[in-house]
């Protein structure tokens, strides 16, 4: 079998090329249907290369489509819809023209960010890994790094924290009602180490971790604090980090590693 770095859960390689979600391709495979290498396998978890292995479906050979996978270090002021009259959208930061079309599918983001929010955006045309990561019963952390408007005292803190674990309430926004959000973590920073984009030391810096994607989530549970987010930047979702190294507004693919970290466990409904 081939090198481990290259491979991928055969139930995930079927139900990404089409022959059904995760349980249904789960059971195909279990009833003996799929064969690799002309050898019947019936555990899900087994490892294949889609692009060497011969994957056969009831007999019927599966056409591998390779999804594309992008990390982006999203810039202010890009939007993350697929058409924009007014600012730049995502999308045409990879084409330069309003395009999604890609070999394996149409590109999409997984999550939206903020028009003023910077930092880790995924783009990929992987549909199911879209679902898995973006849907609230799979519970993704995606952390944010905040500069806040206000200084925030000893004791402050300590109230945040346990508001924060205990749940904020947030007021309704746009279409989107009022709330109770899921715990989230706080994490302070030592705000002389950043810097604003004028150089001046922020208010306060913090890293603030949910596990939903509630519309203007961060922004308003800060609101709900008696404070204002000043700026915001994702650097994490689930495992994997932003790449620090990629400027603003650029992106790369991800390596099959990194599509691992970001990744989660189907879940059964
Ligand atoms: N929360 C926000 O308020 N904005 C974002 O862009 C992402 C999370």
């Amino acid at each position: 079998m081939s090198d481990l770095k290259n491979t991928e859960r055969l139930d995930k390689i079927l139900s990404n090329n089409g022959i059904g979600t995760r349980r249904d391709v789960k059971r195909l495979i279990r009833s003996g249907k799929i064969s690799v290498n002309r050898i019947i396998v019936r555990e899900p978890e087994f490892h294949v290369d889609g692009s060497s292995d011969e994957i056969l479906v009831d007999g019927k050979p599966l056409t591998v489509e390779q999804n594309a996978y992008f990390m982006m270090n999203k810039a202010s002021g890009a939007v993350c819809s697929t058409k924009s009259d007014r600012r730049k959208t995502v999308f045409e930061y990879i084409f330069s023209e309003d395009n999604r079309k890609y070999p394996g599918g149409n590109l999409s983001t997984v999550g939206r960010l903020d028009a003023d929010t910077e930092g880790l955006l995924i783009i990929t045309s992987d549909g199911n890994l879209i679902h898995r990561v973006t849907f609230p019963k799979y519970e993704v952390p995606k952390t944010y790094l905040v500069y806040l408007r206000d200084s925030v005292d000893d004791s402050e803190k300590l109230s945040y924290e346990k508001k924060l674990a205990a749940g904020v309430h947030i007021e309704a926004e746009g279409k989107d009602g009022e709330a109770d959000c899921r715990p989230a973590v706080i994490e302070w920073k030592e705000k002389n180490q950043y810097h604003t984009k004028t150089s001046e030391c922020p208010s306060e810096v913090c890293c603030l971790t949910v596990t939903e994607g509630k519309f203007h989530e961060v922004k308003r549970i800060f609101k709900a604090l008696g404070n204002e987010v000043v700026y915001l930047k994702r650097i994490r979702i689930n495992n994997l980090f932003l790449d620090e190294t990629l400027k603003e507004g650029s992106y790369r693919p991800l390596t099959k590693e990194e599509i691992r970290l970001l990744d989660v466990e189907e879940k059964n409904d």
